[in-house]
């Protein structure tokens, strides 16, 4: 099924010069990039970004690092892209990541994990929408 989803290289990838790597291993498998934008976030744009970890004990440093610094926005698509994207970044903490994700092979924190990804077509639209508006940063 083709579907559509958002990735964001996070602040730590684009000081590590990572923007170009993760690109690369998109198109790499075949997944075609349709949309991509650089963007210095707003705290308000990435707390509607994570509204669903409001709360949580890591927020509050969650919105700080992705304010940090600039971030890549794309849009993704091929078949069952959501899937397909996820398991390509691998799993949320660099520490656990497969080696041969994205994150298993350049992320040592939980934090800091170079890359977002939509986990449902639902997310996907709702942030495209947030990521890609006037209003989340400058740039
Ligand atoms: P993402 O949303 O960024 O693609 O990451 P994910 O689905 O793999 O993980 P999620 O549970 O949605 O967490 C969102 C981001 O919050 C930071 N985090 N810090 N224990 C911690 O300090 C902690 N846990 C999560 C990470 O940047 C994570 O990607
Ligand atoms: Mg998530």
């Amino acid at each position: 099924m083709l579907e559509r989803t958002v990735v964001i290289v996070k602040p730590d990838g684009v000081r590590r010069r990572l923007i170009g790597e993760v690109i690369r291993r998109i198109e790499n498998k075949d997944l075609k990039i349709t949309r991509l934008r650089m963007i210095y976030p707003s705290v308000e744009c990435i707390e509607r970004l994570y509204d669903v970890h409001k709360g949580k004990p890591f927020y509050e440093d969650l919105v700080r690092f992705m304010a940090s610094g600039p971030i890549v926005a794309m849009v993704v698509e091929g078949d069952e892209a959501v899937k397909v994207v996820r398991n390509l970044i691998g799993s949320t903490d660099g520490r656990e990541a497969s080696p041969g994700t994205i994150r298993g092979d350049y992320a040592l924190s939980v934090r800091e994990n170079i890359v977002h990804a939509a986990d449902s077509v639902e997310r996907a639209e709702y942030e495209i929408k947030i990521v890609f508006s006037d209003t989340c940063g400058t740039y």
